[in-house]
């Protein structure tokens, strides 16, 4: 490591640096490029405490760094960056003026850096540029739980500061059960598509760290048939040998080599990072209250049961109903127990043994603070939401979010929120 904290440095043009963050950098003279973005004299850029770039220097440079508590500024041992092979890869991708290239590899591999170099290399040829982020449980472009589409104007070096054009909802942070797995698939094809229709030539899809087991290898093949990858790059080797055997000569596997110095990050920093994505997209939320019975409701146990009334009941159960002054939905499998307030475990018993079927409660606690997706007019996803109240005997929803236009429908996910932005452990199957 270099022995200053806040200083000058200068470079020798083709001379790496790898920055640490939380550092930011100022270029005083000179030109710099940084996972595909050229910086010149002027410019500056902020290196997030969970972020670490390569900077190379062009010609010959200085730059004024600055480093937080933790950053870090070294020069990196001969063979150790990727940065040059990196830059050829995203190079030859490019260069094909039309494309379609998703990136893969485990955790903390460099998928979304190097998914941003191919990016920043494609707008410097001047093409027009899409990002599909479909990591659905450490994207940049949307709240977790969401995949995202952003139409790139200008190069970025954290996606993170961006927010998606366009959103679709997975409903929880991982694709590996249903219906999460196949949501995320169509909603890759689905942004995928959007992007091409909008007339872009270079989209650039990035998944998430979901690769190990043979189901997570196929999805990974699956998928790059269905979105109509022209390459598929992997930043493992195992992985890659793997993905380019199952692949014929049709879509193009690259390996690429991990870095192998890399700001790794804990359980605990991603879901640190996941609580701030959250807060991200609900800053400036507004409580609004909708009519149930005006709105398309996806995702809800109780709301998409058949409601039973009184007369169907055996007595007994009937009577449990009405003491407790709760309602009853039911489903092929399950029972759904509607209540305003919480229902003692023996009546959920009597239920139980009277109906031979499983019973879930929901209560207004029950429901709040979950995740879902705010649909408009067109059941189009408009903005992600988080359930504030529900009141299934009044028929009334109350959710919050950034959303101000009509409210079509609500899709209902399975994560929920608690004080502070952080996500409540366990769910009960039927939290809605
Ligand atoms: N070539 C590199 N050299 C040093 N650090 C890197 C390099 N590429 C990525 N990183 C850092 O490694 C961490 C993981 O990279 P990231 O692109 O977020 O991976 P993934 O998307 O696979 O989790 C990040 O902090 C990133 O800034
Ligand atoms: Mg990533």
């Amino acid at each position: 490591m270099l022995p200053f904290r806040g200083a000058r440095v200068a470079m020798d043009p083709g001379q790496l640096l790898r920055v640490m963050g939380p550092a930011s950098i100022v270029v005083e003279t000179g030109r710099i490029r940084v996972l595909g973005a050229e910086f010149g004299p002027g410019s500056s850029i902020l290196v997030h405490r969970y972020r670490s770039y390569v900077v190379k220097a062009l010609e010959r440079a200085v730059l004024s760094v600055r480093l937080g508590e933790g950053g870090a500024i070294e020069k990196p041992n001969p063979g150790e960056e990727v940065v040059d092979a990196w830059e050829r890869i995203a190079e030859e991708i490019a260069s094909n003026g039309r494309f379609v290239a998703m990136v893969t590899g485990p955790v903390d591999s460099g998928k979304t850096s190097l998914a941003t170099m191919i990016a920043n290399v494609a707008l410097g040829k001047g093409l027009r540029v899409a990002v599909v982020d479909i990591d659905v449980g450490q994207g940049d472009l949307s709240p977790p739980g969401f995949i995202a589409l952003k139409y790139l104007e200008k190069p970025v070096t954290w996606l993170r500061l961006e927010k998606g054009d366009s959103l679709r909802f997975v409903g929880g942070i991982t694709p590996v059960h249903n219906p999460y797995y196949t949501r995320l698939m169509v909603g890759a094809v689905d942004l995928v598509n959007e992007a091409r229709e909008r007339g872009c030539q270079a989209i650039v899809v990035n998944t998430g760290g979901w690769v190990t087991g043979i189901n997570a290898v196929e999805m990974k093949i699956e998928l790059a048939y269905a979105i109509r990858a022209s390459h598929v790059v992997v930043l493992d080797e195992v992985l890659c040998k793997r993905i380019g055997s199952a692949i014929g000569s049709s879509i193009k596997v690259i390996c690429a080599p991990r870095p192998k110095v890399v700001r790794e990050r804990n359980r605990a920093d991603r879901r640190e990072l996941r609580r701030h994505q959250y807060m991200r997209f609900f800053q400036s939320a507004k409580r609004i209250c909708v009519d149930l019975s005006s709105v398309v409701v996806i995702g809800s146990c109780a709301l998409s049961g058949r409601k039973l009334c009184a007369e169907e009941l055996p007595s007994e159960v009937a009577h449990v109903l009405s003491r407790v002054h709760a309602s009853l939905y039911e489903h092929d499998d399950i029972l759904v127990l509607w209540s305003r307030r919480d229902v003692p475990s023996d009546a959920i018993s009597k239920l139980r043994a009277a109906m031979g079927r499983e019973v879930f409660v929901v209560t207004p606690a029950s429901a709040k603070g979950l995740l879902c997706a705010v649909l408009d007019e067109n059941l189009r996803v408009a903005s992600p939401g988080i359930i504030d109240s529900i009141d299934l005997d009044s028929g009334e929803l109350c959710i919050y979010t950034e959303h101000s236009g009509r409210v079509g429908g609500v899709i209902i996910g399975r994560i929920k929120l608690g004080e502070n932005w952080d996500e409540v452990a366990r769910l009960p199957r039927c939290p809605l």
